[in-house]
Order: C-alpha cells, then sequence, then structure tokens
C-alpha cells in the first residue's frame, strides 16, 4: 500500500507544471497518501532537498507559469553512482513512490534510478515542445504555442510596416511541433523544421525559390520564414544574413528563445496538467511502475516510460504537406 510518495519537476520547465503538481498533492490527499517536494530536480533528489507539500501549499497556484519546486538537469544522474544514490534516498526517506514531471529525458533518469529503488516510478509529460510519445500533448505546449503566436504577430506588424523578410526562430529541441503549430496559426509564408530533412548551405536555393516566387506576385512586402532551432548548422542569424545575401534584401532574424518557456498556462494546459496529475497518483495506487501518465484521444493512458523517447510521435502530416503546398505556390 502506497503512504508517501515525491513529486519533483524536471528538466526545461513548461507552463502548467505547477497546475500538475497541485493535482499530484490534492489527488494524494484524497488517498491519505504523504506527499514531498524534491527541489530542482533530481539535484534536490540527490542532496535531500525537499519540502513537505499539503493541500494549502498547492492553493492558487494553478494560474502561475513556471514551477514552485524549480527544476533544473541533473548530470549526476547519467551515471551509475548518482542513479544508486537517487535510490538510496528514496529508501531512507521510506517513499513508496516517485512522480517526475518532465520530458523525454526526465523519464530517462527515473529508468536509470529504477535500477536500484525498489518503489513506483511514474512519469507526466512536461515539456513545451510536445516531443514525447505516448500522449497527444505534453504540459506547457498549449501555452507556448499562444505565447510563441502572440510574438509573431506582433512581429508581422514592424514586418508589414517595412515590408521585410523576418526569420523567427522558435525552441522544440529536435522536433518542428513548436514551429510547425505556431507557424501555421501565425500564417508564416514558410516553415522550416528538422522534420523536413537538413538544410545544408548547398540547399539554400531550396528556402529562396519560395521567396522570390511571392516577391515576385505579390511585389515587396511582408514575409515570415518560422524556423525550428536546431534546423539550420549555423543557426537562424547565419540562415538569415546567408538569405540576405543571395538576395539582395536584408533579412532579420529574431530568436524568440525562452519567453516560450514562461506565462500563465492556458486552460487546455491547466485542464491537462490537472488530468494527467491526478491519473498517475491514481495508477500509483493501482500499481502501476516505469508507466507514463499520458492522453491519447483525450483518454488518460498509460505508456510504458522505456518507449517515450523513440520518436513514433510525428509532426501533423496534412499540415506539412498543405504549409510546403501554399510555401510553393
Ligand atoms: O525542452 C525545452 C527547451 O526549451 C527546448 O525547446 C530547448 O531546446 C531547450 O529546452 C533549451 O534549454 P536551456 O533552457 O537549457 O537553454
Amino acid at each position: 500500500m502506497i503512504k508517501r510518495i515525491a513529486v519533483l519537476t524536471s528538466g526545461g520547465d513548461a507552463p502548467g507544471m505547477n497546475a500538475c503538481i497541485r493535482a499530484v498533492v490534492l489527488t494524494a490527499a484524497a488517498y491519505n497518501i504523504d506527499v514531498i517536494g524534491f527541489h530542482h530536480g533530481y539535484n534536490g533528489l540527490l542532496e535531500e532537498d525537499y519540502q513537505t507539500l499539503l493541500p494549502q501549499h498547492v492553493q492558487h497556484i494553478i494560474q502561475h507559469g513556471g514551477t514552485i519546486l524549480k527544476s533544473a538537469r541533473c548530470k549526476a544522474l547519467y551515471t551509475e553512482q548518482g542513479a544508486i544514490q537517487a535510490a538510496e534516498v528514496l529508501h531512507k526517506l521510506q517513499l513508496d513512490a516517485l512522480v517526475i514531471i518532465g520530458g523525454d529525458g526526465s523519464f530517462r533518469g527515473a529508468l536509470a534510478i529504477a535500477q536500484h529503488y525498489s518503489g513506483q516510478l511514474i512519469g507526466v509529460p512536461g515539456t513545451i515542445d510536445n516531443d514525447v510519445d505516448g500522449t497527444d500533448f505534453t504540459i506547457g505546449f498549449a501555452t507556448a504555442i499562444d505565447t510563441a503566436l502572440d510574438a509573431i504577430d506582433k512581429i508581422r506588424d514592424t514586418a508589414d510596416a517595412f515590408e521585410r523578410i523576418f526569420l523567427v526562430e522558435l525552441m522544440g529541441r529536435h522536433s518542428g511541433y513548436i514551429a510547425l503549430s505556431a507557424g501555421i496559426a501565425a500564417g508564416a509564408e514558410q516553415i522550416i523544421c528538422p522534420e523536413f530533412g537538413p538544410v545544408t548551405k548547398a540547399q539554400l536555393a531550396k528556402l529562396l525559390v519560395p521567396i522570390q516566387h511571392a516577391q515576385l506576385l505579390r511585389g515587396k512586402s511582408s514575409y515570415i520564414m518560422v524556423v525550428a532551432e536546431n534546423s539550420y548548422p549555423g543557426g537562424t542569424t547565419a540562415l538569415a544574413e546567408e538569405l540576405s545575401a543571395e538576395l539582395g534584401t536584408e533579412c532579420r532574424a529574431c530568436i524568440l528563445g525562452h519567453i516560450q518557456r514562461g506565462g500563465k498556462p492556458v486552460g487546455a494546459d491547466r485542464i491537462l496538467a490537472t488530468k494527467l496529475g491526478a491519473y498517475a497518483v491514481e495508477q500509483l495506487v493501482n500499481g502501476a511502475h516505469l508507466m507514463m501518465a499520458g492522453e491519447i484521444n483525450q483518454q488518460a493512458v498509460l505508456y510504458p516510460l522505456t518507449q517515450t523517447g523513440e520518436r513514433k510521435k510525428q509532426i501533423d502530416p496534412y499540415l506539412v504537406r498543405w504549409q510546403q503546398q501554399i510555401a510553393s505556390d
């Protein structure tokens, strides 16, 4: 029987993590389970840096971005010694289970700990990147899209006024989910994602042709290219410089960066976070171990942690096809 669990947030923070912590704590309270929260991801676990989490500690946090538990990436966990130490702390603190709110990298940490820990481990997908298999959406993705969209709309205003070409770089690590979604919603003329294959310097023409085509058709006007990070070898600023040289027209780069990780979670993220946090605790009570609590077709589901990073999750092929069609028309 589960009596005491811990929760931590790990890796890149994502809007909605607080809502998830709240759901974990409130659901655990309903089952008379004690909860502690480790600070700074796995670092807090290794350093025994934690706090008790009672329902009153998670009051009115649902609307806040970031994470009250703080987050971090933990290099020590990549070593055997780190995983052993983490398991020792979990045993010492008499924890029956650990809930890990994070992305695929954080789940790799959980798998390492599992080699030495006799309790249960469950993951909840929290990352703006939406690059975790076994769930339609990750906590934070919906908010990140809206944040990016708001920024691109503003860039469009100035791009229109100056009839300029802008390259807007969005996050996503190695996934084009944010770029494709925000690019489509912003009406970007071109979208570049890692999934479309690498753009080498030799292939710059591939990007130039649609711009030149648009210039021919519309004359001088604003043109927005959304570029997922890690799409071009030298980065988006280098890409803008090279396109400028080829076109003979100035192309401006705007790197949106960490603004995409902050802000109040939108409703969809608060609801998803609440559902998955609650479901994770319920499934721990039912005996779940080495699983991720995800949602597919609005149904909460368990998915093996070992498979969350297998990259089966594809960006929407319909939108990809449509975007490529309109970019070349
Ligand atoms: O995984 C979330 C994310 O924001 C990615 O989109 C991005 O590549 C990375 O984290 C940035 O990490 P850091 O905050 O360490 O620069």
